[in-house]
């Protein structure tokens, strides 16, 4: 063995668990998840054998968007602990393997933030309000500055008071009201967020996750977007868009990868990009830019094979043009859990659509094409991602309406049922009050069935989803051809629902997305099979099986 070889780096083919910190684990019995809880179940991420976990904001907030609208950005909000228990945890995580990355929010601040509330006493045209995006609204003052729409729903405007107590200037949010958009024009701005990194990066953190990537730049006199009849918000694309993927925004990345590069080792970014054009995607991990994208186009494809292949090849194409590694994910915080989706009969995502509009749920079905499509997914060359509570096969919960916190619930009047139902808190035993998550109940309610879905209950059931999560992470770190950045070779396939492909040295894998058992189109030993019970020889309907392939059939 040559020894200069370097190794690849960590995030090149790492699994990285996606930690809802306030759903997580409750470690000081109010109801909320936190660092306390969090660092006493350490052992269980290292036991399902994740590379890194992504935890997202913990950071001081008003939460009127579950922390992804920060008042201060070097603090950690006191529910979840404080900086010095960050700091352990993190230390903590590297003593176990596991690697840390947190959620930056560039975009925008809360309202609450001290620069916004300097903006709001200040005058037009003053520094302070130079830092957000206020404008003089049309018609005399009356309307909007622009068409612009919030993600949320409603106009991304609104109004505030001048200092004599009459209404003055808009100000801009692509979300909720409490989440200004920043204007990163501003030369404060830019300085300001390159701190932040370093405050974090100089405490140990190994990478950030960056929230709404594609739209911290926007058109010089924020024109009009023009929406189409009909079109929904976050599915629009446009060629020149006025605040989605503008060309000046990769400056800001080119200069954060200077900064992330001067540390040693190297720190890395991920970035949240719900770009449908893989060649665009692929523009943000140029080789001097950020490290890799989150695959969102992966995340919405229909389960299909057809569908997935079709994602698939793109994805790798995309980024290899560029040298960069692909991402996959079947699920994160802001949609139906995949359970849920698989279980319907049109399972691709559907933006904009919710609740009853999207159909009845089989959940069985889902959970037998989630399990599939876990074994899938953990055979791609690349790096995975894996939202908290999949690997035990949870469904997005039904929460009662009073109950529903989602800043979507409430702008869309009840329309859009919003993102809590992905969110529920996790059921670590079949009992308690809060099925183990903590001492005392959960800050969103958990439905009765959950504790049959708990860890505990999971553990050491050879046919359940954590364990099938747990072999399928073991064998991919200990599989000659598993991880790495190597290439997918397709095969032929036994029938159109099918997909088969190797990976070298010696791999295989067969999906069927059908609804009757395929033969395996290879010849190999089956090393992990999503269903225990398929008869030998063949794949289960809805199911995948891993194979060590015979050298003859190796491609
Ligand atoms: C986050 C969401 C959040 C939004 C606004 C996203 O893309 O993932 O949870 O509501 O950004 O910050």
């Amino acid at each position: 063995m040559d020894d200069d070889v370097t190794p690849a780096p960590w995030w090149r083919d790492a699994v990285i668990y996606q930690l809802y910190l306030q759903s997580f684990a409750d470690g000081n019995a109010d109801g909320i998840g936190d660092i306390a809880g969090l660092r006493s179940r350490i052992g269980y991420l290292s036991d399902l054998g994740v590379d890194a976990v992504w935890i997202t904001p913990w950071f001081r907030s008003p939460l009127r968007d579950a922390g992804y609208d920060v008042s201060d950005y070097r603090a950690i909000h006191p529910r979840y602990g404080s900086v010095d228990e960050g700091r352990e945890l993190i230390d903590e995580c590297h003593a176990a393997g596991i690697k840390v990355i947190l959620d930056i929010v560039p975009n925008h601040t809360s309202s609450d933030h001290p620069w916004f509330v300097d903006a709001l006493h200040s005058p037009p045209g003053s520094a302070e309000r130079a830092r957000y995006h206020f404008r003089a609204g049309r018609e005399g003052g009356q309307l909007p500055p622009n068409d612009w729409l919030s993600v949320f729903g409603g106009p991304a405007w609104t109004r505030v008071d001048d200092a004599s107590g009459h209404p003055g200037e808009w100000y801009l949010h692509l979300f909720d009201a409490s989440q200004p958009d920043l204007n990163w024009d501003s030369g404060d701005v830019r300085s300001e967020f390159e701190d932040i990194l370093r405050f974090w990066f100089d405490l140990g953190v190994d990478g950030f996750r960056i929230d709404v990537a594609t739209a911290l730049v926007k058109a010089p006199g924020l024109p009009d977007l023009g929406y189409p009849d009909g079109a929904f918000l976050a599915d629009l694309t446009l060629a020149d868009h006025p605040h989605r993927d503008r060309d000046e925004v990769h400056d800001i990345y080119r200069s954060w990868r200077k900064l992330a590069d001067s540390y040693d080792p190297p720190r890395m970014f991920a970035a949240e990009a719900w770009l449908d054009d893989p060649d665009r995607l692929s523009r943000y991990v140029r080789p001097d830019e950020l490290h890799t994208t989150l695959n969102l186009h992966y995340l919405k494809s229909a389960w299909t094979a057809d569908g997935m292949r079709r994602a698939i090849d793109a994805s790798i194409t995309a980024t290899s043009a560029v040298g960069a590694p692909t991402t996959w994910a079947l699920s994160n915080h802001d949609v139906e859990r995949v359970v849920t989706r698989y279980g319907r009969a049109d399972t691709r995502r559907r933006p904009g659509v919710s609740g009853p509009e999207l159909g009845l749920v089989d959940e069985a079905l889902g959970r037998r094409r989630a399990r599939a499509a876990a074994l899938l997914t953990l055979a791609l060359p690349g790096s995975v991602y894996l939202y908290q509570g999949d690997e035990l096969g949870l469904a997005d919960a039904h929460v009662p309406e009073h109950a529903r916190q989602d800043p979507i619930w409430i702008r869309s009047g009840g329309r859009r049922w919003g993102r809590d139902g992905a969110r529920v808190p996790l059921p670590w035993t079949p009992e308690g009050s809060s099925f183990g998550f903590g001492d005392d109940g959960a800050w969103l309610p958990q439905p009765s069935g959950w504790g049959t879905h708990a860890v505990s209950a999971q553990a050491g059931d050879d046919s359940s989803f954590l364990e099938l999560y747990r072999r399928a992470l073991r064998l991919r770190r200990s599989h000659p051809a598993l991880g790495g950045t190597g290439e997918v070779h397709w095969c032929e396939a036994p029938r159109d629902d099918v997909l088969v492909f190797t990976r070298d040295p010696g791999f295989g894998c067969v999906v069927n997305f059908g609804s009757t058992p395929a033969p395996i189109a290879l010849d190999g030993r089956v090393v992990l099979s999503s269903d225990d019970g398929a008869a030998e020889g063949e794949v289960p309907a809805h199911g995948a099986v891993w194979l060590d392939l015979h050298p003859r059939s190796r491609v």
